[in-house]
């Protein structure tokens, strides 16, 4: 074979091999409508060692923010099916306007723990004074928000929340967040508020740019995400889950092992996770076919990742930002 024939055939074979990962069972599968939920991936992976974690980004339908619930709820039910067949421990829904819109259903519907994405309202709540909370459009007008809000407005009466449906300001990140020109900040309500909540996991990406353009702190659910996902898979909550369903399933992976505290989840800073594209072989009996989706999987010196989603192929570039191959 010629130079440059041969080229041409490992590139085939290479298409070939990477939309026919292997996906290994069992692992904590994450959620989000495109790339926003990574910022929470990589807040709670740190935490763990020796474990298998998926990411479905809905890239190509998002943003969710502004869709009927009807169809944001069709949506996420399509991929907790995906996650169901890949046996998950644990799924994080690592998108405030899904929690707000499903994660009731979703917990009575499945029986493996579920995590949600809420406001970090009450934490910015307990020191007082006005408080901007940016959130979605669905998620602004979800009963469960204003619920939340209500809540935290009885419990800390010197705080006065402002909630906000940023209109544009996700759909803008999921497709400009690489573009350091773009101006995110024409989405930002104006004001002098004490403290900002982000009410949205895209909007991590652009803390820095949130904090500087008010001038004060601002505040974001991933921390809690992380402490919430290792309790759920280490303490009671996880044995009860699990009991029904370790029953029933052999050669289930152990409980993962903690590794301390994880540190920070912005975008460019740097990364805590160290992984690279693998490309493995198809074995059809424990391949599971994810549409015609894209799979890419990585390995870090602690865990193994699998990307899934309509949007995989277009955000290799990002993961690679993200996790440093
Ligand atoms: N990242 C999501 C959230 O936390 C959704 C953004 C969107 O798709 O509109 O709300």
């Amino acid at each position: 074979m010629e130079k440059c024939e041969k080229a041409e055939f490992f590139e085939k074979i290479s298409v070939f091999l990477e939309v026919r990962v292997k996906i290994p069972l069992g692992g904590v599968a994450f959620f989000d409508s495109g790339v926003g939920g990574l910022t929470v991936l990589n807040a709670c992976a740190n935490r763990f060692s020796g474990e298998k974690f998926y990411y479905y980004g809905d890239n190509e339908r998002a943003p969710y923010g502004n869709l009927p619930p009807t169809l944001i709820r069709r949506y996420t039910d399509e991929i907790f099916q995906v996650f169901s067949r890949l046996q998950v421990k644990g799924a994080v829904i690592a998108c405030n306007t899904v929690t707000a819109l499903c994660v009731d259903e979703l917990r009575a519907k499945y029986s493996f723990p579920i995590i949600g994405a809420e406001p970090a309202v009450a934490t910015a709540a307990k020191a007082g004074g006005e408080i901007f909370v940016l959130t979605t459009r669905a998620t602004f007008n979800s009963p469960r928000f204003r619920a939340l809000c209500a809540n935290v407005a009885q419990n800390y009466p010197q705080a006065r929340l402002t909630p906000y449906s940023c209109d544009g300001l996700a759909g803008g990140i999921e497709e400009h967040i690489a573009d350091s020109f773009y101006d995110f900040t024409r989405f930002l309500p104006c004001g002098s508020p004490r403290a900002v909540v982000l009410g949205c996991t895209h909007y991590v990406y652009i803390k820095e740019t949130i904090k500087n353009f008010y001038g004060c702190e601002v505040y974001d659910g991933n921390e809690g995400i992380a402490r919430r996902l290792s309790t759920a898979l280490k303490g009671d909550f996880y044995e009860q889950k699990l009991s029904k369903i370790e029953r029933s399933r052999d050669g289930r992976p152990p409980f993962s092992k903690a590794v301390g505290e994880s540190g920070i989840c912005d975008h460019f800073l740097p990364p805590n996770q160290k992984i690279r594209i693998v490309k493995e072989k198809a074995n059809k009996r424990s391949c599971i076919k994810i549409g015609k989706s894209l799979v890419i999987s990585g390995v870090s010196s602690k865990n193994e990742f699998f990307f899934l989603g309509s949007g995989a192929n277009k955000n290799k570039g990002f993961y690679e930002r993200m996790f440093v191959f």
